[in-house]
């Protein structure tokens, strides 16, 4: 038996902490579906094609190396666009989705595409300030020569291009509850994630 949560919002927004939190919280299996187009994004560096990037992508690809920096992060937002590169990674997400013993999913379209029927959805947004912040704080932690503004300037236009294109564009599914956590520490923002799930969860989670 399945059980899925879909967890979606823009970058920085606290999709990660709340999903990897929630998934330990539960004994849930947790995927972070920006993980894949990362891996993809970061083949194209190199001069890959993006769809036959996206076609051989293996599990493996996802443990290799940093996969957070802002560079791939770009990539990834522009790979993200083409149909085909979607196409191929559709099925290996609905199939962790759909894996005994519940499974958390984070990404953009999980709760409009690709599970438009899992058990919970939840949309996770802060202000583009709040979350550049929180980015600049991550990515100085690990030695950056971006300023605040760079960053913010970064995380704007990965949403514009997140939240525009055609295909599978970032957006709350209908039935999803928003959490915005602009003023909320990591601890309420998941208290109230958890809250939320335990909700809908039934007995045999
Ligand atoms: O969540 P992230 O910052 O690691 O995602 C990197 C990029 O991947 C993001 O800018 C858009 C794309 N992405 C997507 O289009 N759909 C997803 N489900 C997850 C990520």
């Amino acid at each position: 038996m399945s059980f899925t949560v879909a967890i979606d919002g823009p970058a920085a927004a606290g999709k990660g902490t709340i999903s990897k939190g929630v998934a330990a919280h539960f004994g849930f299996a947790h995927l972070d579906t920006g993980l894949l187009y990362r891996a993809v994004g970061r083949r194209t560096l190199d001069g890959t094609d993006p769809i036959a990037a996206a076609e051989a992508l293996s599990a493996e690809e996802l443990e290799q190396g940093d996969l957070r920096t802002a560079d791939i992060a770009q990539a990834a937002s522009k790979v993200a666009v083409i149909p085909e590169v979607r196409a191929a990674l559709v099925d290996f997400q609905r199939a962790f989705a759909r894996r005994s013993g519940g499974a958390v999913l984070d990404g953009r379209d999980i709760g409009t595409v690709i599970c438009p029927e899992a058990e919970v959805k939840i949309f996770v947004t802060a202000s583009a300030e709040v979350r550049a912040e929180r980015r600049y704080l991550e990515l100085s932690a690990k030695g950056t020569d971006l300023t605040r503004d760079q960053v913010l300037a970064d995380v704007r236009e990965r949403d514009a291009r997140d939240a525009e294109r055609s295909t599978a564009p970032m957006k709350p599914a209908d039935d999803a509850v928003l959490l915005d956590t602009s003023d909320l520490s990591i601890q309420d923002a998941l208290a109230q994630a958890v809250a939320l799930i335990e909700r809908k969860r039934p007995a045999a989670f």
